[in-house]
């Protein structure tokens, strides 16, 4: 099987490198990449949010199966272009990924499932604003306003704060840049995101996994895309994830395809388990990026024939998905200044040990290998649990050199020390 890979991630190294194990992935080949796909997969430089430019790499490739990491291309309708033009795509539709690309759809498609989430209200006039705001916001049951782009953000169109002038400022300047805003009650208790390989009525939900969004330790500071993800969730009792699967995913998957908009590929929900029970926070079209670096390393199901049996169909009859024991933790290494705009251009030194995703690096013309983005390496690693995995991934990113870089120190700890109680 040739598969092509369409990302530059961190996420799309680790589904590169999970499809590599796969014995019956002869050829892969990656658009457009990074520094450390480069070394796995044959790279392309193609526009990957034109259909046609990815329809025609496939075709120029002879790609078996395209898998789409990012959002962006899915909301835009490549995985279309893709499958009509004979090619097996992993990646919903347009028409699907909605449930990403508009969070005024995924509430409207989940009112319609009966599924539990946070009560929001979408506001496009900004003459409405104060009066909504109002509506929402600190009381008894409620910490804080959530404010959140209706549509992509790449992660960082949430604000969460008690502050309401800041709560307010985030709204106007999304409505000053003609985005609709969804204001949302917040949810409390700890978050999960559970990834799930669907293709209509059919879901096979992966291992879960918690991500932490913030840049800093203890969940301070700003939104980023991801500074940090582990897996599984040993605090989370597996019924859990069958109410998760059953009573959230799966009715999902079945209004998507009652609208005729049937889901296939990879549908991410994020969830707070509340007291009164999985509470989604947002669904994803996609692999969440890092979660995805953790959860692939514990997979030892063959990625390449899962992803190909959804995309043709026949993910009903896959065999149950076999995991390696043990656990693994993601630390991202993020680059001076991120989630501003990051300093980039400086060498790294220990960028190609094992254990070490890129994802903004670039291949420099006397070889060297150097940061172009915020984010700039995923390290991942694992252990016989999750405090040897954290050890593991620690010792690997302390032994990494990036001026100026930085990395949260406790990702996944709590959990280690026994602190995630439901
Ligand atoms: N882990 C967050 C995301 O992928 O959106």
């Amino acid at each position: 099987m040739r598969v092509l890979v369409i990302g530059s991630g961190a996420r799309e190294h680790a589904l590169l490198l999970a499809l590599r194990r796969d014995p019956e992935v002869e050829e892969l080949a990656v658009a457009p990449g990074n520094a450390g796909t480069a070394i796995i997969a044959d790279q392309y430089d193609v526009d990957i949010t034109s259909g046609e430019a990815v329809t025609g790499l496939a075709q120029k490739i002879g790609a078996d199966v395209v898998v789409i990491g990012p959002e962006v291309p899915l909301v835009l309708g490549v995985a279309d272009m893709v499958r009509a033009a004979g090619i097996a795509c992993f990646g919903p539709t347009k028409d699907a990924a909605r449930i990403e690309g508009s969070k005024s759809f995924a509430k409207d498609v989940m009112t319609a499932a009966g599924v539990l989430t946070a009560t929001s209200e979408i506001v496009d006039n900004p003459a409405h604003l104060d009066a909504a705001l109002d509506r929402f916001g600190p009381s008894v049951d409620d910490p804080a306003w959530v404010v959140k782009d209706d549509g992509l953000a790449a992660g960082k169109g949430v604000v969460v704060t008690a502050d309401r002038d800041a709560a307010r400022a985030h709204a106007a300047s999304l409505l000053d840049a003609g985005h609709p805003v969804l204001l949302e009650s917040f949810l409390d208790g700890p978050e999960v995101s559970l990834f799930c390989i669907v293709d209509g009525e059919t879901v096979v939900p992966l291992l879960p996994a918690q991500d932490f969004k913030r840049v800093g330790d203890g969940d301070t500071g700003p939104n980023t895309g991801g500074m940090g993800a582990y897996a599984p969730l040993r605090w989370l009792p597996e019924e859990v994830v069958s109410q998760i699967v059953d009573d959230v995913v799966k009715p999902v998957a079945a209004e998507m395809v009652r609208r005729g908009s049937s889901f296939s590929g990879l549908l991410y929900a994020g969830l707070a388990i509340t007291s009164r029970g999985p509470s989604v926070v947002e669904f994803n079209c996609r692999f969440g990026d890092p979660e995805t670096q953790s959860v692939l390393a514990l997979l030892d199901t063959p990625l390449g024939q899962l992803l190909r049996a959804a995309a043709t169909g026949q993910l009903a009859e896959a065999p149950p998905l076999r995991w390696r024991d043990g656990d693994a933790v993601t630390v991202v290494l993020a680059a001076e200044n991120y989630p501003g705009r990051p300093r980039v251009g400086d060498a790294i030194v220990g960028a190609e040990a094992d254990g070490v995703l890129h994802a903004g690096t670039a291949r420099r013309d006397d070889g060297a290998i150097v940061s172009s983005g915020g984010r700039v390496l995923s390290v991942v690693g694992t252990g016989q649990d999750l405090a040897a995995a954290r050890d593991a991934a620690y010792t690997l990113i302390k032994s990494i050199r990036l001026p100026g870089s930085h990395f949260r120190a406790d990702i996944g700890l709590a959990a280690a020390e026994g602190k995630i109680s439901l």
